[in-house]
């Protein structure tokens, strides 16, 4: 039964971004300590400050007031696997043991319908309940993961962009998806669910070590038939995966010459990890307008190495924020960038809070192309949102003691004593989940 128009507000202190603060400055950043979001029909009618909304306000608008809390977009992840809720915390493995050893055995059950729908509901619930509203999502190889994951993406009507995984070497036989058949199956789904709602597809090779030439060409063949979709995929994360795609393209320069070959770089290309490129591979990606996945929490537990993100931005290349679960050890956002934060000082660089806001916000949003819809609270935008509460727990609200009304300190301890108890309420097209 259709669901009348519902009007709704949110009363708290409303913080969302117009710029990224890295470039823009303080002036990237709105903030209304007592703030209004107003939504109608799902989408954002008006944001800014109550005194001056509080008017427009209609009368039978249902209004939710979170004094104390943070009410901003909600949370993006440009990199993430459902299948590997049951990977998390795969002991003493680098990457590619890792995926042998555990990562492609989780992948094999996924054949069954019933499997991949039992763990995509869970995976969704998981994420909305860590105040993630969108993701950019791999599955497995087949095809019915992916229906699976749209089918349940579209029942909550969550934002999501997701894509069936390619392989064709390398990898277990029950996984592969040889000659033209990965090529066959991509172009269905992109037809069934492309643009359906509010899904999209992502070009899914999974990296060069599980593709052959023929099937990364089938690849291109896909991005340049379907300029709107994303592509995704992984670039030198370990050292061992790095030898081994230099094996498998001997005709390759570097890791990024195999992927730029079959024109798989451009502004809709996101890759995972990007931990070990030389200098013409960043110029290159660059150039292309890719963007790279800062995935700490996967890089840290993997051992994968320490993305650098003072490089990146000397380089100009656009970077995005992602948990990279199952390698990734929490589906939190907040928790991610606590552990960005820990990997740049290791590297004696910052993240400050406001731009780890931005990346997990309007940036997200920018990377997987989705800027004109969320992201913001720019109004006719989808209304997704979370609520942040700063004082979730004794310690937090024992710090925030310190913080008054300081944002910047204030966003600093939700990124680094924040979690899934930090979020108060999330909103998808306006609805409170739960609802
Ligand atoms: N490289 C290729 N596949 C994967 C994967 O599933 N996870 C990670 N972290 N890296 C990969
Ligand atoms: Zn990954």
């Amino acid at each position: 039964m259709a669901r009348p128009p519902l009007r709704r507000a949110l009363r708290g202190r409303v913080v969302d971004f117009t710029a990224d603060p890295a470039e823009a400055g303080a002036g990237a950043l709105r903030d209304h300590p007592d703030g209004l979001v107003i939504i109608e029909q799902g989408r954002i009618a008006a944001a800014g400050a109550a005194s001056d909304l509080l008017a427009r306000v209609k009368p039978g608008t249902r209004v939710d007031h979170y004094p104390g809390c943070l009410i901003l977009p909600g949370l993006i992840d440009v990199h993430i696997h459902y299948p590997q809720t049951q990977v998390i915390a795969s002991y003493g493995a680098r990457l590619l043991e890792w995926l042998e050893k555990y990562t492609f055995v989780e992948e094999q059950r996924f054949a069954e319908r019933g499997h991949a729908e039992r763990v995509a509901a869970f995976f969704l619930d998981e994420l909305r309940r860590n105040g993630t509203t969108t993701a950019a999502v791999y599955c497995t190889t087949h095809p019915e993961s992916v229906d699976a994951f749209f089918q349940a993406a579209e029942a909550r009507n969550m934002r999501t962009v997701a894509g069936k995984m390619m392989m064709d070497r390398n990898a277990p036989d029950a996984l592969l998806d040889g000659g033209q058949r990965g090529y066959d199956q991509t172009k269905a789904l992109i037809k069934r669910w492309h643009g359906r709602g509010r899904q999209g597809y992502a070009i899914t090779p999974r990296f060069a070590v599980t593709s052959s030439d023929f099937q990364l060409e089938m690849t291109g063949a896909l991005v340049r038939e379907h300029p709107d979709c994303l592509m995704q995929t992984h670039l030198a994360e370990n050292d061992l995966e790095i030898r081994a795609a230099a094996e498998l393209f001997p005709w390759a320069a570097s890791y990024t010459q195999i992927y730029d070959r079959y024109g798989l770089l451009g502004p809709r290309s996101i890759f995972g990890h990007c931990l070990h490129l030389a200098d013409d591979e960043v110029d290159r990606l660059r150039e292309a307008g890719a963007v790279a996945a800062f995935c700490p929490t996967s890089n840290l537990f993997i051992g994968s190495g320490l993305f650098d993100l003072a490089r990146m931005d000397r380089a100009g290349v656009r970077v995005g924020l992602a948990t990279d679960v199952g390698g990734g050890t929490s589906y939190s956002m907040l928790r991610t960038a606590a552990e960005a934060y820990k990997v740049l000082q290791l590297r004696g660089q910052n993240l400050d809070a406001a731009r780890a806001f931005y990346m997990m916000t309007l940036g997200n949003a920018r990377a997987l192309a989705l800027d004109d819809r969320i992201g913001s609270f720019t109004p006719g935008h989808e209304a997704d949102v979370v609520v942040l509460d700063p004082a979730a727990t004794p310690a937090m609200a024992h710090r925030m003691e310190r913080a008054g009304d300081d944002l910047d300190l204030t966003l600093f301890v939700l990124m680094t004593m924040g979690d899934d108890r930090a979020v108060r309420q999330v909103y998808l097209m306006g609805e409170p989940a739960g609802a």
